[in-house]
């Protein structure tokens, strides 16, 4: 056809009246790589309709069935995994090996959460009337957890696939249907996964896949007065929606700026390994990456050094070659990125290695002595740039940390235990990680933002509560 990518809705493939495209650019060449329809609002009404119809009959459909058809995506997923990598590869610059890793990732979550869902959906609460003060044994109290109804997924470009189906199979396995709007910027392998969930047979207009520029089509979504959810998961966009949106659950997956505290009794190679693979995977673009190091000053030289000698072996290159440190998703971010850095080397950080950039290729940098009047310190670069703090207490780190506008997660790394488990309830934060770097998986473990980070908790089996209601049914005894 016109090398434009169809959207989906009603179980079919479908090219959008607007007679618009967007373009998805290739992070690494700069240039166009893929097109996808730009879909207007009546097709999102159309959608929506069908969304809702759909619904009703799914809510009716076994949780065993449910249960099965995720199973069969799943394999699929699995199955797709080099198509759906290669999508990633060439719209996110997602190196080959973790853009397999994601598709197969994707598919275990789709397991675990269908049989997770048969589980807890599977049971109510029984509850008698008697154990309140005043009352006789003559009312009996059903409850069971039913589905919202239409769910509407929005997620990231940094895990376009699996920050979709941690939102779809959930909304699934608890009988709601899905309309997922997809980021641009991995569109396609969001195409090539919903095309799995078509193979699996869902029933038509249950899952639909709207594409589109969020600045364009997102609004009318996430107003749309057919939506009973939003699962939202990307940065602080997800603010102005939770304003918009109506009087409906929001589950917001948002920013960090993940903090690692380095203590002086800690095992320094392990954390100089853990400092590296958290803050430079993946080109620092994962919300859960190791954002600002806060090291205490007596072990401050040590573990520069060692951080920096890792630094010097990561590869940097393409995607395409497995390199550890790829180009970042749009020339946008690699300038917002730049932007940190030129107010760094202002304001007196210490470069350890020189600062290079080619296109959207920027090199690792990690810059110390830092202080809190850099915006380094603060903000969120989602890319390859890592501050380092020296403190010189623990309260200190805990300072930095908890002044923060995010929380998403944080780690500690220390030989004393009783400390960590301290330092962990004083963070505010959703999650601590003790003696390893922050990280989002396993995906059945909760994971929350607190602040800015976000509201609601993820985590598949907080997803699928997350996505249900309670129904209570009084049987009134003669
Ligand atoms: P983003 O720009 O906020 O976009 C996220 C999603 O929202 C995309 O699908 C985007 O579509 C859509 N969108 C944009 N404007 C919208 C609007 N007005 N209404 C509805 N949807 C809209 O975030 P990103 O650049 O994809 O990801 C980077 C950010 O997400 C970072 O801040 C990172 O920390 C955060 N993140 C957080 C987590 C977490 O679990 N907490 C995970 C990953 C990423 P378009 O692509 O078409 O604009
Ligand atoms: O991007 C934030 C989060 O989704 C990253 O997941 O597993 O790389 O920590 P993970």
């Amino acid at each position: 056809g016109d090398g434009v990518f169809k959207y989906y809705s009603s179980g079919e493939w479908k090219k959008s009246s607007s007679g618009k495209s967007v373009p998805i650019i290739n992070p690494t060449t700069r240039q166009p790589h893929f097109k996808v329809q730009a879909c207007t609002q009546e097709e999102v009404n159309k959608l929506m309709e069908e969304a809702k119809t759909a619904q009703k009959s799914w809510a009716k459909t076994p949780l065993w069935k449910r249960a099965e058809l995720l199973h069969k995506v799943a394999a699929l997923l699995k199955e797709h995994k080099v198509p759906i990598a290669e999508c990633l590869v060439k719209e996110i610059a997602k190196p080959s090996k973790d853009a397999a890793t994601e598709a197969v990732r994707s598919g275990d979550l789709v397991s675990y959460c269908a049989e997770e869902g048969v589980r807890i959906l599977g049971e109510g609460k029984f509850l008698v009337s008697d154990s309140f003060p005043g009352n006789e044994r003559t009312k009996y109290c059903l409850t069971a957890k039913v589905p919202l109804g239409v769910i509407l997924a929005i997620p990231p470009f940094n895990y376009p696939v699996n920050l979709a189906v941690s939102k779809i199979a959930p909304a699934l396995i608890a009988g709601n249907s899905i309309v997922l709007k997809p980021p641009t910027q991995g569109a396609v392998a969001a195409l090539h996964m919903v095309h799995c969930f078509h193979l699996a047979g869902f029933p038509k207009g249950l899952i639909s896949c709207v594409t589109g520029r969020g600045s364009e089509i997102g609004d009318f979504l996430t107003m749309h007065p057919m939506v009973n959810c939003i699962s939202f998961t990307g940065g602080d966009t997800g603010i102005a929606i939770s304003k918009k949106a109506g009087m409906i659950p929001l589950q917001m997956e948002l920013g960090g700026k993940d903090a690692c505290i380095i203590l002086d009794d800690a095992d320094l190679d392990l954390a100089a390994a853990n400092i590296v693979k958290g803050g430079f995977s993946y080109s620092g673009q994962r919300c859960t990456a190791v954002k600002v190091v806060l090291v205490m000053e007596s072990v401050a030289n040590a573990l520069v050094d060692k951080v920096k000698a890792k630094v010097a072996k990561l590869t940097v290159g393409l995607p395409e070659d497995d390199s550890d440190i790829t180009p970042v998703v749009t020339e946008s971010s690699a300038n917002f990125i730049e932007g940190l850095v030129v107010d760094a080397k202002q304001k007196g950080a210490t470069f350890c290695q020189e600062y290079r950039r080619e296109g959207n290729l920027i090199w690792p940098l990690l810059l110390d002595n830092v202080r809190s009047d850099m915006r380094i310190a603060w903000e969120e670069p989602f890319g390859p740039v890592l501050p380092v703090i020296r403190i010189t207490s623990v309260e200190e780190g805990i300072h930095h940390c908890n002044a923060s506008n995010f929380g998403l997660q944080g780690c500690v790394f220390t030989r004393d235990i009783s400390k960590a488990i301290l330092i962990s309830d004083a963070m505010e934060t959703g999650t601590v990680q003790i003696n390893s770097a922050p990280a989002r998986g396993p995906d059945h473990f909760p994971f929350q933002g607190l602040k800015d980070s976000g509201i609601g908790s993820q985590g598949i089996t907080n997803s699928i509560n997350m996505m249900t209601k309670i129904k209570t049914t009084v049987i009134n005894l003669p």
